[in-house]
């Protein structure tokens, strides 16, 4: 079954505790928790304060995004506060395995990324090492982008080494997802749709949970 992680990003953040719980008792599967340090990516956004203080309102995986340069250096901090899963991005990895080893050493799952334009075989050596692998259908920064179509054949490449290799990470989409274009990724191999504006921006989240899972059953 398809796992809905709904951003916080497009959460109203004056009431972010309540906002989680709506989105729990809508039949959300894990929290997507989305770091920006204002360098990796042109935004600035959550650090480990905040995953500290959501982690006892919900019982759901805390899903922390780390779109951070020198992520090493706060992968520890993330564990602590609360992360059930970390990833990381490879284009800001210079030693990725040693990376996603200090991830598991946390007692945390530990997930890849991949930008849009990031060829799918730079992440290739590192499969049998990950929990997941998570594709952005949009250039990482901010909510509510539009979901880029190309990336589609990278969801299914990745799947297809998935069975060769028999590995089980789940693959996690992230960007303009929506009802609309969610059917093609799960059709294509993903287990997990990261939704910011298209779950929060209803005022009827269950509903809206609901849309998007509907819409990957069409
Ligand atoms: C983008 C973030 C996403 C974002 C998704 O940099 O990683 O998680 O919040 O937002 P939507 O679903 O609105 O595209
Ligand atoms: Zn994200």
């Amino acid at each position: 079954m398809t796992k809905i992680a709904p951003s916080i990003l497009s959460a109203d953040f004056a009431k972010l505790g309540e906002e989680i719980k709506d989105v729990e008792r809508g039949g959300a599967h894990y929290i997507h928790v989305d770091v920006m340090d204002g360098h990796f990516v042109p935004n600035i956004t959550i650090g480990p304060l905040i995953v500290e203080a959501i982690r006892p309102v919900t019982d759901l995986p805390l899903d922390v995004h780390l779109m951070i340069e020198n992520p090493d250096l706060y992968v520890s901090t993330f564990a602590k506060a609360g992360a059930d899963i970390i990833t990381v991005h490879q284009e800001a990895c210079t030693h990725l395995h040693r990376t996603i080893q200090l991830i598991k050493s946390e007692g945390c799952k530990a997930g890849v990324v991949l930008n849009p334009a990031t060829p799918a075989e730079w992440i290739k050596p590192i499969l049998p090492d990950v929990d997941m692998v998570l594709l952005m259908t949009v250039n990482p920064g901010f909510g509510g982008q539009s979901f880029i179509d190309s990336v589609v054949p990278k969801i299914e490449q990745v799947a297809t080494w998935r069975k060769e290799l028999g590995l089980s990470f789940e693959i996690e989409i992230d960007g303009g997802v929506k009802v609309g274009t969610a059917k093609q990724c799960v059709d294509a191999g993903a287990d997990v749709l990261v939704a910011g504006s298209a779950v929060f921006n209803q005022d009827d989240r269950a509903k809206a949970i609901e849309a998007i899972i509907a819409d990957t059953q069409s």
